[in-house]
């Protein structure tokens, strides 16, 4: 068995950035209820049309170049999204053509919020094996342009944000590397946070009558995300440091899923730990969904949170329900 690590890291926001203020022109709500409820000052929206492979792209070529490695060394493509620009085929289609790698093998996953950490799985699995040396993962998300940004959708519209965050798993031959990774998900769950149409058991799959009762936009029961949320979080970081016989302190950071300030805080409790050691950036981007993990592993590592032979902690929960972990000495 061979060792995997992340060799190389990248992000890219939309240069849009929308404040709470701006929002107040769109809906009903306030700068105040949106910093107390979950954190969030601004995030990013695309320019329209952008593609989540458009918005990956430039993520991952900083991602490649900082892993030092050429475009032509990827064996694998992996992008975790909920919002893919088509039903079919997946964003690492259109990402590989972009990245001009015909050949190349491409995986969409479709896990929402946890979608970066069982990407990481899913590379590891491959580095360890051996099968593959270089496997670029990517969180991306052009969640703007499917919000509904009036007063009716504003409990789920004021969370979200676009962006995208790209990692390179290598086979490690060195002190760095990716010790484990616990995936979890509860399908019972699965209507607590999702889209309902285009619905794809009949015909046609989206009706006028879909989109005039707003079928077509996320739906969230916030109660029930966050109670599950402020339990499944600890869970997961706690079995991340006993699968690997060590404890808090010897992590420099947790790195969440940024959903959303308030569960942070939680977990952060909860763990009993102080909210120093839990990186949140979630002010500036709001819930990236699949791109959160990355875009604060980026910055945490720009803010010198964390540094080489470090170990980290990744957690995620979010719609399936789905959660995970992942330790990692970078
Ligand atoms: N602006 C202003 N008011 C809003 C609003 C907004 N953007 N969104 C909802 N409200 C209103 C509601 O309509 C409700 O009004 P009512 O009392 O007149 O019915 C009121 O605010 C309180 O709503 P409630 O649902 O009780 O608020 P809450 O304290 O539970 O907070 C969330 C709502 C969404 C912030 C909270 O449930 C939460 O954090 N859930 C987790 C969501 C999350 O993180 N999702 C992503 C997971 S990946």
């Amino acid at each position: 068995m061979f060792k995997s690590k992340i060799s190389g890291i990248g992000k890219h926001v939309p240069e849009n950035v929308i404040t709470n203020f701006d929002l107040e022109k769109m809906m009903d709500t306030s700068n105040e209820w949106i910093i107390e409820r979950t954190g969030i000052r601004e995030r990013r929206f695309v320019t329209q049309p952008t593609g989540a492979a458009d918005l990956a792209l430039p993520a991952c070529l900083n991602a490649i170049q900082n892993a030092e490695i050429q475009n032509t060394d990827i064996d694998l493509i992996i992008v975790a999204t909920t919002t893919p620009e088509h039903s079919f085929p997946g964003t690492s289609s259109f990402l590989q053509a972009l990245l001009g790698l015909p050949g190349v093998p491409t995986l969409d996953i479709r896990v929402q919020c946890s979608g970066f950490i069982y990407g990481l799985s899913i590379a590891d699995q491959f580095i360890k094996t051996g099968q593959y040396r270089n496997i670029l993962l990517v969180g991306v998300e052009v969640q703007s342009v499917g919000l509904n940004l009036t007063t009716e959708g504003r409990d789920t519209a004021v969370l979200f944000g676009d962006g995208a965050g790209a990692v390179i798993v290598s086979r490690s031959e060195d002190e760095s590397q990716i010790y484990s990774t616990h995936l979890f998900g509860d399908g019972r769950f699965a209507k607590e946070l999702w889209i309902d149409a285009p619905i794809c058991d009949r015909s046609p799959r989206i009706t006028q009558e879909m989109i005039a009762e707003g079928r077509i936009y996320p739906k969230m029961n916030g109660r029930q995300v966050f109670k599950h949320a402020i339990t499944r979080f600890p869970e997961v970081i706690k079995l991340a440091l006993d699968a690997n016989s060590i404890s808090m302190n010897d992590i420099a950071l947790v790195i969440p899923h940024q959903a959303n300030q308030r569960i942070t805080e939680a977990v952060a409790q909860r763990l009993e730990i102080s909210p120093e050691k839990v990186y949140s950036n979630i002010h500036r981007y709001g819930n990236t969904t699949g791109a959160s993990i990355p875009l604060a592993m980026y910055d945490a590592l720009s803010e010198k949170r964390f540094k080489k032979g470090d170990r980290i902690i990744l957690a995620a929960f979010g719609s399936g329900f789905t959660w995970a972990s992942a330790l990692i000495k970078w």
